[in-house]
């Protein structure tokens, strides 16, 4: 079985979120259980990888022909071939997505190009797959293409797709008078197939024309098909429930386990948790200038986009509320300029106490997820979530909104003797903060807490069985 995984980012070769990281550890977890994998992404300007150069493409697009290249290297660390498709003016560009906080005007013709170069690589037979694996939006239009312009196609017209749904907000929504540059009849610009609301609407085409469709956890695929989260697309997801899966991701070792991060100050694993974890802190508080605390009081930390997903304004408003509970707060984020702005506000209220530092910064988010106590993860929709699972592993009891994969991954300490975090259900402060406040209380009882760390410890996030569940749709598929 061949199967060709294409996504807009791929750790560690270009990231903005936790869909890179998945794109790297599903492909070593299938390679693992002997899949024959291959990748696609774009060439980003930050990009530094030597490769193989295929030569020159061509890539019609509406009346003019641009021209790219094919780049052959390997995902770092590992032999899984990565196609890097080369164009300078969509792709030699400082960011991925956006230009200070706007989408790029030219994404649809940037992500076009990039689909019709896969589909190009493919007939000129470079690598050929039975199945596409396409994830989110910005590569939809695979399954768009196969099942139309090229159903009756010698080569093209023989393989199979799967669409992954990392995340229903963001759809590829584009005016209707681009719609041209995807070189497609008008036939298929109506209501049940790219037509939304008069706009172009690509993860739409994705998951009309994908053989089957899944999304990132199993709770999550079954909340888009309400109005509550589906996006506007509940109704097709609804009428699509047939091909419709969740899959739970997991985690890949190699780069978050606490006995083996190259970025800590102390490795540790559940013999001597509390030995690390005390290292590390002191280490991550240095780090954000702030007091080590007499006597013991919990450290929260938080890793996220900033943006109301994450629901991290929820986790400013209650702030001032840990404080005065005697604990201290460290923030890593980057994104939405009102956001930053109100936990930088409470940085500067609180400087013995809350810590914010507004960047990308991959050591740092190792550090948090080591040195903190708790995990905060207040989302408003989570399709899976990654840091709640890094947060377990590393011993760092997570709080969450249970909705998504949140509510598959963490089970609350008083429901459950199973219960390995705290979990809130009401997207308010209130409902947070009352999950926070009996999250200390536990922490106050440090036996009962250290009992709380070893389960957490324990949990197993290994991509054995989700390797697994990937393998087993693709057959059907096929
Ligand atoms: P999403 O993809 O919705 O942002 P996930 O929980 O799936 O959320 O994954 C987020 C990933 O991005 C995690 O690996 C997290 O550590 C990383 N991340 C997010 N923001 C930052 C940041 N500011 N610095 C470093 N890593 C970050
Ligand atoms: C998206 C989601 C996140 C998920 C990630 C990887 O970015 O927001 O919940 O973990 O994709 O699938």
């Amino acid at each position: 079985m061949k199967i060709l995984l294409a996504a807009s980012e791929i750790a560690t070769l270009a990231q903005t979120g936790g869909l890179a990281d998945i794109m790297r550890s599903l492909p070593i977890a299938l390679k693992a259980q002997g899949i024959d994998i291959a990748l696609c992404m774009p060439k980003y300007r930050h990009v530094e990888i030597d490769g193989e150069d295929l030569g020159e493409i061509q890539i019609p697009i509406e009346d003019r022909i641009v021209t790219g290249g094919i780049i052959r290297c390997t995902l770092p660390d590992t032999d899984i071939p990565v196609f890097l498709i080369d164009q300078e003016d969509y792709f030699d560009r400082e960011n991925l997505y956006t230009e200070k906080g706007r989408d790029y005007p030219d994404n649809l013709e940037r992500f076009t190009f990039f689909c019709r170069a896969i589909l190009n690589l493919i007939e000129r037979g470079i690598w050929k797959p039975d199945l596409i694996h396409a994830n989110d939006w910005q590569t939809a239009l695979l399954p768009t293409y196969l099942k139309t312009i090229y159903q009756k196609h010698a080569v093209l017209g023989k393989i199979k797709t799967l669409f992954t749904i990392h995340n229903m907000a963001y759809q590829g929504l584009f005016p209707i008078f681009l719609y041209p540059v995807l070189g497609l009849p008008w036939d298929y610009f109506n209501l049940s197939e790219l037509e939304f609301y008069n706009q172009v609407n690509l993860l739409k085409g994705g998951i009309v024309f994908a053989d089957a469709i899944n999304t990132v956890s199993p709770n999550y695929a079954k909340e888009i098909q309400t109005q509550e989260f589906g996006c506007g697309l509940d109704g097709l997801l609804r009428k699509n429930q047939n091909k419709l899966t969740g899959i739970l991701n997991r985690v890949d070792y190699a780069q978050w386990s606490p006995d083996q991060d190259a970025y800590i100050p102390m490795r540790y694993d559940a013999s001597n948790v509390q030995e690390g974890k005390a290292k590390n802190k002191q280490a991550l508080l240095e780090e954000f200038g702030l007091p080590m605390p007499e006597g013991r009081r919990p450290l929260f930390g938080v890793v996220s986009r900033i943006t109301p997903q994450k629901g991290c304004d929820l986790a400013a408003s209650i702030i001032p509320t840990l404080i005065r509970r005697g604990a201290q707060v460290v923030i890593l984020g980057t994104g939405d300029p009102k956001i930053e702005d109100l936990l930088k506000s409470m940085e500067r209220q609180y400087p013995d106490a809350c810590g914010v530092q507004i960047e990308y910064n991959t050591e740092m988010s190792h550090l948090i997820e080591a040195g903190s106590d708790m995990f905060l993860m207040p989302s408003r929709f989570e399709p899976c979530g990654l840091n709640q699972m890094y947060s377990l592993l590393y011993g760092t009891i997570p709080i969450v909104r249970s909705i998504g994969g949140l509510a598959d991954t963490v089970i609350d300490y008083h429901e459950s003797d199973q219960g390995n975090g705290f979990t809130f259900d009401d997207e308010s402060t209130g409902a947070f903060m009352e999950a926070c406040d009996r999250a200390i209380t536990v922490f106050e009882d440090e036996k009962a807490w250290s009992i709380l760390v070893q389960r957490a410890m324990q949990t197993d996030f290994s991509w054995r069985q989700s390797a697994k569940e990937y393998i087993e749709l693709y057959q059907s598929i096929l």
